[in-house]
C-alpha cells in the first residue's frame, strides 16, 4: 500500500481526511452582501477559521491547512492589504493563547518575511509557543504560492547538484517532496473550497495531486462545523483509484 492510500485515519464509521486543506474564500462577498466593507469580512473570516480549528479537533482531524492569504493577494488595493496583514498580527498577538488552550501546533508555510522582520518574529514566537501541542496540526499558509514554492524547492534542489552532494539521476519525488515546505507533513486527501468558487488559485499543487476536492457553496464567513461534517462526510463516500484498476 502506497503513502497515499493509507493517507486517511478510520474511527468506526466511513474514513475522515488525515489532512484538510481548505481555501478559505468569499469574505469579500460576505462583507458586500450586508452592506458591510470588506475588512469586516475577513474579520468574520478570523472568526470561522477558530471554529473550524475547534471543529477539525473534534472530527479528529489530524493535519489542517488553511488557505489565508496568496502570493497573488498582495496585487489588491493597499488598503485591503493593510487590513489583512493588520487581521494577522493581531491574531499572532491575541489568539495564540487560544490555540493553545486547544491543544494546537500553529506552522506558517509561505514567506513569512513578505511581511517584515516583527510579523515574521511574531510568527515565529508563536510557533514556538505551541510546538509542544499535539492534538491537532494547524498549517496556515501566508503569502504562499505552489509554483513558487516548486519553484525554491528547485532551487534547492539544484544547489545540492552543484555542491556536489546530490545526482540529478538520484532525483525523484521523494527528493522534491523532501525540499517542498511541507516535508514531514501528508499530503492533503480532501480540499474544501468555499465560495462556489471552483478552481484550485495556486494552492498546494505539489500536494494535491490525489487530493479529493469538495467545493461547497457557503461564503467562507458562514462556514461552520455543519459544513465540515457534509464534506467529510463527502470524502468518506469518494472512492479513491489512485490510477489503478478497481475490481
Ligand atoms: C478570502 O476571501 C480571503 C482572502 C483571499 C484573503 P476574499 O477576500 O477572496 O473574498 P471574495 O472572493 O472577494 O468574496
Ligand atoms: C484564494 O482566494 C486565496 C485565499 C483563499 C487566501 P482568492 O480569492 O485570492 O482566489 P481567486 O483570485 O478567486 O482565484
Ligand atoms: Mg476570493
Amino acid at each position: 500500500m502506497s503513502a497515499a492510500q493509507q493517507a486517511a485515519v478510520t474511527a468506526d464509521g466511513p474514513p475522515i481526511p488525515l489532512h484538510l486543506a481548505i481555501i478559505m474564500d468569499g469574505n469579500g462577498r460576505w462583507a458586500a452582501a450586508r452592506g458591510l466593507p470588506r475588512a469586516l469580512g475577513h474579520k468574520a473570516g478570523a472568526e470561522a477559521v477558530k471554529r473550524t480549528v475547534e471543529a477539525a479537533g473534534e472530527l479528529g482531524i489530524p493535519w489542517l491547512t488553511l488557505f489565508a492569504f496568496s502570493s497573488e493577494n498582495w496585487r489588491r488595493p493597499p488598503d485591503e492589504v493593510r487590513d489583512l496583514t493588520g487581521l494577522l498580527r493581531h491574531y499572532l498577538r491575541h489568539e495564540v493563547q487560544t490555540l493553545v488552550e486547544r491543544g494546537a501546533r500553529l506552522r506558517i508555510i509561505g514567506d513569512r518575511h513578505a511581511f517584515g522582520a516583527e510579523t515574521a518574529a511574531e510568527i515565529l514566537r508563536a510557533e514556538d509557543l505551541t510546538a509542544g501541542n499535539t492534538r491537532i496540526n494547524v498549517n496556515v499558509a501566508l503569502s504562499y504560492g505552489g509554483r513558487a514554492e516548486i519553484a525554491e524547492a528547485a532551487r534547492a534542489i539544484a544547489r545540492r547538484v552543484a555542491e556536489g552532494t546530490l545526482s540529478p539521476d538520484a532525483i525523484d519525488e521523494t527528493t522534491v517532496a523532501r525540499h517542498m515546505q511541507t516535508a514531514g507533513i501528508p499530503d492533503p486527501d480532501l480540499l474544501i473550497r468555499t465560495s462556489g468558487e471552483q478552481r484550485i488559485s495556486n494552492f498546494l499543487l505539489w500536494q494535491c495531486a490525489y487530493a479529493e476536492l469538495v467545493f461547497q457553496d457557503v461564503l467562507w464567513p458562514d462556514f461552520t462545523a455543519e459544513h465540515l461534517a457534509a464534506a467529510v462526510a463527502e470524502f468518506g463516500r469518494r472512492e479513491r483509484r489512485y490510477g489503478a484498476r478497481v475490481g
